[in-house]
């Protein structure tokens, strides 16, 4: 891979051991991937925080590494294991927390901000149209490239680190507007609402692996409804980047130049959205813990909840998660208090698939995303019902 003499500088240990060691993972995956360069970045979203998912190992690691490595764009974090401020009142254990705040620190030492939302581009890390980024937490990697038109592959946790280390990624997929052609037509002949939205990102995902659907609908989806589409897509499938016409800024070049043969199609029918609502609940039974914010709620998300739960009372528990950010324009707004009262919760830093849910007391979680409902049974271990939240919440 060609390097300039600045990046030849960096990888030969001249800023430091931490500069050189991020050059020489940038650069193997550079050649794995056959970039023949790398490309300066304006913002990066780093996976790999919650002590759950990265233990001993990637605690020590992230500690050493801190000792000399400082980011060179603006960087934020994914979700924790736990609500950082509030982890005492959920339940989660002090030796996890212990760890998990060493984690969060090693990071801000690097100077990463400790946000820890899974939707950064609700909490001050909004790349423009065309930028080039480098990003690795799955969901926000759809919505970068599809909703706002900035341009990253799926990084690792590994990879996008040291793209913020060194301000650069491997030029190669996304980055390149002939990798973000459409590959697959689907037809949406169906009016969507609400949890439709995330069971037709399962279903085309599925279908389309790592390629790019396009899709054609009978209604307009909003940022929410998108949101929630691509973080089904990227967990059935291997989704980075989806089209909706006349709805996402790409979508006009998505189909343009491509031959009779380059695409397939599919349509989509009121009953396969059915068939994949009701796949994705594993249970019938009741549930006593509805997980709501995946990909983390955005302020009117939130909201709405309020408004379902004002003057209401819960029968089964509540977290609505969400941001830091958000959650601090929640309080100002009443909508926590509202939540509060009700019974529920909102949680802010983590999410119902990073956190260590399976040690509370819980055993069948509801949720409104197909993302968390494809995940909780195998990362948690509980069973799931997957509804549209107004049908999960059980009020008195
Ligand atoms: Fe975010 Fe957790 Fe879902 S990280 S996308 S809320 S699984």
């Amino acid at each position: 891979m060609y390097l300039t003499r600045e990046e030849e500088k960096m990888y030969q240990g001249e800023y430091g051991p931490a500069v050189e060691k991020s050059m020489e993972i940038l650069v193997a995956l550079g050649d794995i991937y056959e970039a023949e360069k790398l490309v300066e970045i304006t913002s990066a979203q780093i996976s790999g925080v919650s002590y759950k998912t990265i233990g001993d190992a990637g605690l020590e690691f992230l500690e050493d590494l801190a000792q000399t490595a400082q980011v060179q764009v603006p960087s934020t974090l994914n979700p924790a294991g736990v609500d950082l401020d509030h982890w005492q009142e959920l339940g989660f254990s002090e030796e996890f927390t212990k760890r998990q705040l060493r984690i969060v620190a090693a990071y801000q030492k690097m100077g990463i901000a400790t946000t820890c939302t899974c939707t950064p581009y609700l909490a001050s890390n909004l790349p423009t149209l065309g930028s080039h980024i480098a990003w690795s937490e799955s969901s926000a990697v759809c919505f970068a490239n599809s909703v706002i038109g900035a341009r990253t592959n799926r990084e690792g946790g590994p990879g996008a680190l040291s793209a913020a280390i060194c301000g650069r990624t491997p030029l190669y997929g996304y980055h390149f507007e002939s990798g973000r052609k459409a590959n697959l037509v689907v037809e949406v002949k169906v009016r969507l609402k609400g949890a439709d939205y995330g069971a037709l990102g399962y279903l085309v995902g599925q279908e389309v692996g790592g390629g790019v659907p396009y899709f054609q609908m009978v209604n307009k989806p909003d940022p929410n409804n998108l949101k929630s589409l691509g973080a089904a897509l990227a967990s059935s499938g291997a989704v980075a980047l989806y089209h909706v016409q006349d709805s996402t800024p790409e979508y006009h070049l998505a189909l343009r130049g491509l031959e009779v043969g380059d695409v397939e199609l599919i349509t989509v029918e009121e009953a396969d959205i059915r068939v994949v609502r009701e796949k994705l609940s594993s249970t019938s039974k009741k549930p006593d813990l509805i997980c709501l914010g995946c990909p983390h709620s955005s302020i009117d998300e939130v909201g709405h909840v309020a408004e379902l739960l004002k003057g209401k009372t819960l029968e089964n528990d509540l977290w609505v998660c969400t941001s830091i950010l958000v959650k601090a324009a929640a309080d100002r707004m009443g909508y926590t208090k509202v939540i509060e009262d009700a019974g529920g919760k909102i949680v802010a830093d983590t999410c119902m698939v990073v956190a260590p849910i399976e040690e509370l007391d819980y055993k069948v979680i509801g949720v409104d995303s197909a993302k968390a409902a494809n995940y909780v049974p195998s990362m948690c271990g509980l069973e799931v019902v997957y509804d549209d939240v107004e049908n999960l919440l059980d009020l008195k």
